[in-house]
């Protein structure tokens, strides 16, 4: 496949570039996805299949204070991205999150139902959503949860605060698919191989709220530590998150269930 995958240094495109080659990767060290006349060259050059979007401002809380910066990489910056994609004939593979709910329903959201954001980051997300479903001809939109692999992902922090003996205090009312990167890039990429178009939910099987996740890392990894369960009024953040973070799909399959990909991010890590 003659691929492009944006924000390539990230923890989804770093999975992408696994699976596609080196070649395939464009970091944010390369190219701003807010700089349209920057992306339009790149495709415009490069003349791919398939844009994958992996570029994104990720900081929830920090979001809260810098709308604009959130705006400019996560509505505008995708939208540059269709627009290119679109003059170019380019199908698009863009990512969002469940964050666009606001989670009062009581079961898990599927691609049908009404987003409502509660942050500034998920009202970014759904505006970058809207806009490339606008502005692109062939467009996907990849909505995941929780996504884990990367150094800096929930289950790698939890990790290195057991290791800096850190008490360990985690909310038990906020509830996600945790979805592994390396497994989210292999179903985007079946995805846009099937040429499916339109917004659908790719996580995987199964739903936890974030002390039981926490709790199965330090299982997986092998260690012996206590967690404290804490509702979300204990831990002071300055943005609002679904207490029912949980997506499902009416158009995919679930990825394999969050506890084998767990166990087998935490073992491939252990490699030397
Ligand atoms: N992480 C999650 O838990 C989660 C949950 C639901 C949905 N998602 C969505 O899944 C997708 C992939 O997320 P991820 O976890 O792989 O994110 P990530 O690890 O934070 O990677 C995002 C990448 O985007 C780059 N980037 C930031 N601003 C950019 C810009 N203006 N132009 C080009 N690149 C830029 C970042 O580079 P720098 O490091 O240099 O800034 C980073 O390499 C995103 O759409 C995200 O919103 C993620």
């Amino acid at each position: 496949m003659n691929a492009l995958v944006l924000g390539a240094g990230g923890q989804l495109g770093a999975e992408l570039v696994q699976l596609l080659g080196r070649r395939a990767g464009v970091g944010h060290d390369k190219l701003s996805i807010t700089d349209a006349g920057a992306v339009e060259d790149l495709i415009a050059a490069r003349k791919p299949h398939v844009v994958f979007n992996c570029a994104a401002y990720n900081a929830v809380d920090r979001a809260e204070g810098e709308r604009d910066l959130a705006y400019a990489v996560n509505a505008e910056g995708p939208k540059n991205v269709a627009v290119a994609c679109r003059r170019h004939g380019v199908s698009f593979v863009h990512f969002s999150t469940n964050f666009v709910f606001d989670g009062k329903l009581a079961e898990p959201y599927v691609e049908a139902d009404v987003a409502s954001p509660l942050s500034v980051y998920g009202s970014s997300k759904l505006a970058g959503e809207r806009h490339v479903l606008q502005a692109g001809a062939h467009v996907l939109v990849v909505r995941t949860a929780a996504v884990f692999g990367g150094p800096l992902s929930f289950p790698m922090r939890i990790l290195e605060r057991v290791r800096s003996g850190e008490k360990l205090r985690v909310v038990a009312d906020q509830r996600v698919n945790p979805t592994y990167a390396h497994d989210l890039a292999a179903a985007a990429l079946e995805l846009a191989e099937q040429g499916t178009a339109g917004v659908v939910h790719a996580v995987a099987e199964g739903c936890c709220a974030w002390d039981e996740l926490a709790r199965a890392t330090i299982a997986e990894a092998g260690l012996s530590v206590d967690v404290e369960s804490i509702p979300t009024g204990a831990y002071p953040a300055a943005a609002r998150r679904p207490p029912n973070g949980c997506l499902a799909s009416s158009r995919f399959r679930a990825l394999r269930p969050w506890r084998e990909a767990l166990h087998d991010a935490l073992s491939s890590r252990q490699k030397p």
